[in-house]
């Protein structure tokens, strides 16, 4: 019998996610990452988690800018794969965000482009926040980033093919009160796919009050990565600075 496995654990661990994201890539998170410093300033040596680091193109940033860095994400294979770019200050580990971090550990804890709103459980998310806050230094920050609920289903339903690496992905989006759904149909060497990403439709006021929970306290909204700012209706990202 086929084991059930959670949709995030299977998409993101395989080859075709990495090949249809490919434009989300090193250089954009270059761009964020120095954006954001402009707002954090960080000491040098400061201890930085990017949780749910994917192949790690924001660690790799952060290390650059003189962090040393942590890339921890659930996927076997892309730690595998950020774990080709380790060195002094920077590592990389297997870990599932709803299990415990190293307590008062980290003066930055990052979360970005939507690693969050997965689960089935509401308290689930309360997890993670929680283990979040418990793994920052006093006074440390928390960045999550976010798509912006409100445009992304303001142009919903949507049908699109988009070709990368020789693959056609049929894709259809589209969402409900609690979530926002993708559709992605392809074939690749005579085998059909199909994966479904399934994101909690999560406003800002949810996450006000989830981040309120946990006694952080916001100090920034960010609407894009160049850190324009907030606008519901406008911007593309929602991105929010917390602070223990
Ligand atoms: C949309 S991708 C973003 C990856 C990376 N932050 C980036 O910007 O390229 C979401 C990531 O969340 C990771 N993820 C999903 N569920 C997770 C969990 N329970 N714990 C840790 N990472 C998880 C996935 O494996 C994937 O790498």
């Amino acid at each position: 019998m086929k084991k059930n496995i959670e949709w995030f654990a299977e998409w993101f661990d395989s080859r075709y996610y990495h090949v249809l994201y490919q434009h989300r890539d090193e250089q954009e998170a270059g761009l964020f990452i120095n954006q954001l410093m402009n707002v954090l300033k960080l000491h040098k040596g400061s201890k930085v988690l990017d949780i749910a680091c994917g192949k790690g193109r924001h660690a790799l940033m952060f290390n650059a800018l003189g962090f040393d860095t942590y890339g921890a994400d659930l996927s076997e294979n892309s730690i595998l794969e950020a774990k080709k770019q380790q060195k002094e200050n920077l590592s990389f580990f297997v870990q599932d965000m709803r299990d415990e971090i190293p307590i008062n550990n980290f003066d930055l804890v990052c979360n970005l482009f939507t690693s969050f709103g997965y689960f089935e459980q509401q308290k689930e998310n309360e997890l993670v926040l929680k283990n979040i806050y418990s793994s920052l230094k006093k006074s440390g920050y928390l960045v999550i980033d976010f798509l912006n609920s409100v445009k992304v289903c303001k142009n919903l339903p949507q049908k699109e093919t988009k070709t990368c690496n020789g693959i056609e992905f049929k894709i259809e989006k589209f969402f409900d009160s609690n979530h926002i759904y993708k559709n992605i149909f392809f074939t690749d060497n005579g085998k059909e796919y199909s994966f479904q990403e399934k994101v909690q439709n999560l406003s800002f006021s949810d996450f006000e009050k989830l981040l309120f929970l946990q006694q952080f306290k916001i100090e920034h909204i960010f609407g894009s990565y160049q850190l324009q700012t907030f606008n519901s209706n406008q911007s593309d990202r929602l991105i929010i600075i917390a602070k223990k």
